[in-house]
């Protein structure tokens, strides 16, 4: 496995590649890697010749007091793990690399629509921060394809319309959430939780469940079902931000005669911001 630093040495391996008629993969990630985005990297490893992953912790997309600085960095560890699982090429470029201007006054991304709600409205700049550097990846990389976790539903949803709305030439896929034996889906920020906390943690993916089960059996209204959600969070310790019933297409408000829902939830537990969904599929 190779890693390179810097965007002219990621051109130019990318370059090569493309000469014989390879085809490749983009995985971005902001390292601390877990079975999650090894997951993504497996996956990539089906849909194209060559995978790049890259590594960065993205400035831009934290805000205002938010963990960028204690954001768990193990550059040495994670090239062990992407070697052992057979990936081609690393990008861990520093700052200056990906914000040649800083990152005061520099160009971004906006995707509108789906910037402002769920996760947004409680990390306002936080989606256009995540789209402008996946662009900065995809515009040097130039992959056929691009993989993304479910687990960040939204996020997903904001590269997808970025990239329709740019009308750029790559195909977004996302993958399926990783979870640990327990229900708890795999995230870097569940080392921010110390024991107590993550025997609690569990509960989410539980009340998501339990939440789905109400909104598929009965005729209860969703808001009910959402406040409910809400209230067993916050009983359980849990400090929640959101429980939401989506649309899954575009997270919009459901629509009388919608099929395919998501529950969504972001909540903290002590220091640490946890979020997950899941997909529910209604009979009519
Ligand atoms: P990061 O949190 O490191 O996640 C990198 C990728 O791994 C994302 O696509 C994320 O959805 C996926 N992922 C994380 N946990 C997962 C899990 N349990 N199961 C499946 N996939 C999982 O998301 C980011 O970084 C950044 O916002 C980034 C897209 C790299 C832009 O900076």
């Amino acid at each position: 496995m190779n890693t390179v630093y810097d965007l002219e040495n990621l051109r130019r391996e990318v370059a090569l590649w493309k000469l014989e008629g390879l085809s490749i993969a983009l995985v971005p990630t902001m390292g601390n890697l877990h079975e999650g985005h090894l997951s993504l990297l497996q996956q990539a490893r089906v849909l194209a010749d060559r995978t790049v992953v890259s590594i960065f912790v993205n400035p831009i997309q934290f805000g205002k007091g938010e963990d960028y600085v204690r954001y768990p960095s193990t550059l040495d560890e994670d090239r062990r793990k992407l070697a052992d699982n057979g990936l081609d090429l690393l990008f861990a470029p520093d700052l200056k690399q990906l914000y040649p201007g800083g990152t005061d006054s520099d160009t971004r991304i906006s995707v509108p629509e789906l910037s402002h709600i769920l996760c947004g409205e409680f990390r306002p700049g936080h989606f256009s921060g995540v789209a402008t550097v996946v662009m900065k990846l995809l515009i040097n990389v130039q992959p056929h394809v691009a993989l993304f976790g479910e687990k960040d539903y939204q996020q997903l949803l904001v590269i997808r319309r970025m990239v329709r709305d740019l009308c750029m030439p790559v195909e977004i896929v996302g993958a399926a959430t990783a979870r640990e034996p327990d229900g708890v889906a795999m995230s870097s920020r569940n080392a921010y939780l110390n024991d107590e906390e993550r025997s609690k943690a569990p509960l989410i993916y539980r009340i998501l469940r339990d939440a789905g089960a109400r909104l598929r059996s009965s005729e209860e209204p969703i808001p009910a079902i959402e406040k409910d959600g809400m209230e067993r969070l916050s009983a359980a310790g849990f400090r929640p931000e959101y429980f939401s019933v989506r649309r899954t297409c575009d997270l919009g408000p459901v629509q009388e005669g919608d099929t395919e829902l998501s529950i969504l939830t972001a909540a903290w537990l002590g220091s640490a911001r946890l979020i997950d969904n899941i997909k529910i599929r209604i009979k009519k």
